[in-house]
């Protein structure tokens, strides 16, 4: 019989291999795969274009519902638009990069998209591996396997500016810290750990390695089914 649906939810903050495990994860076990960074990022890109204020929360609130966000879930080509506009390049510029934890931040804006990123859970039919910040705490608090990764902040800092390629590790440093800061102390669902999530420091570990025992974790879980 197909193995059973299994969901998989991956937190962390920036530069712990998040997005590069999950998507290689997701890939080599045929699962559905979902950047809820990219999402956020979207809309932070959405608002910045229509001129949104974003000193005020109330302004990012009252126009959140109105840019219309797809994501396509294939690990090996992952999608994403809004209002039908592929914004898979403006959403990692480092405009967007410094001004997402303000919106990301708005309770308005966590609850549209939460219930976002449920619906495309659920409709997962093989399973899905959900990467984020509050996915094992908040979006899916029941999922099969929820995994929180870690790592020192200069390796952090040193995975960040070696993907931007030859960016000032020691700024980099300071800005991922700032957002990191940011996006740990927020009233809503802030970035934590869930209390049944497992704890992987990447510091020490290559990719693969971190590949290999989120794979592993999963094969675990599966058994037990
Ligand atoms: O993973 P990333 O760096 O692309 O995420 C961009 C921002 O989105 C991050 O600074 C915080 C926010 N975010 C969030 O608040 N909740 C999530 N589940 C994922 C990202």
């Amino acid at each position: 019989a197909a193995p059973a649906a299994v969901i998989v939810a991956i937190d962390g903050p920036s530069g712990t291999g998040k997005s590069s495990t999950s998507k290689a994860v997701a890939s080599q076990l045929g699962l559905s795969y979902l950047d809820t960074g990219a999402q956020y990022r979207a809309i932070t890109w959405w608002m910045v274009n229509n001129g949104i204020d974003l000193t005020d929360p109330s302004a990012i609130a009252a126009v959140a519902a109105k840019a219309e966000i797809i994501s396509g879930t294939d690990p090996n080509a992952p999608t994403i638009t809004v209002d039908g506009v592929d914004v898979a390049g403006p959403i990692r510029t480092t405009d967007v990069t410094s001004k997402v934890s303000a919106v990301s931040a708005v309770p308005e804006v966590r609850a549209l998209i939460t219930e976002l990123q449920r619906s495309i859970a659920a409709s997962a039919e093989k399973g899905i591996v959900v990467e984020g910040r509050d996915i094992g705490t908040t979006v899916l608090p029941d999922a099969d396997l929820k995994i929180f990764l870690t790592a020192s902040p200069e390796a952090r800092a040193a995975r960040r500016s070696g993907e931007l390629k030859g960016a000032d590790v020691k700024a980099t440093q300071e800005a991922l810290i700032k957002r990191d800061t940011a996006d740990s102390s927020r009233k809503t669902s802030p970035l934590a750990k869930a209390d049944d999530a497992v704890e992987v420091d990447t510091s020490e570990l290559t990719l693969q390695q971190v590949i290999e025992c989120v794979v592993t974790l999963i094969g675990e879980k599966r058994a037990a089914k």
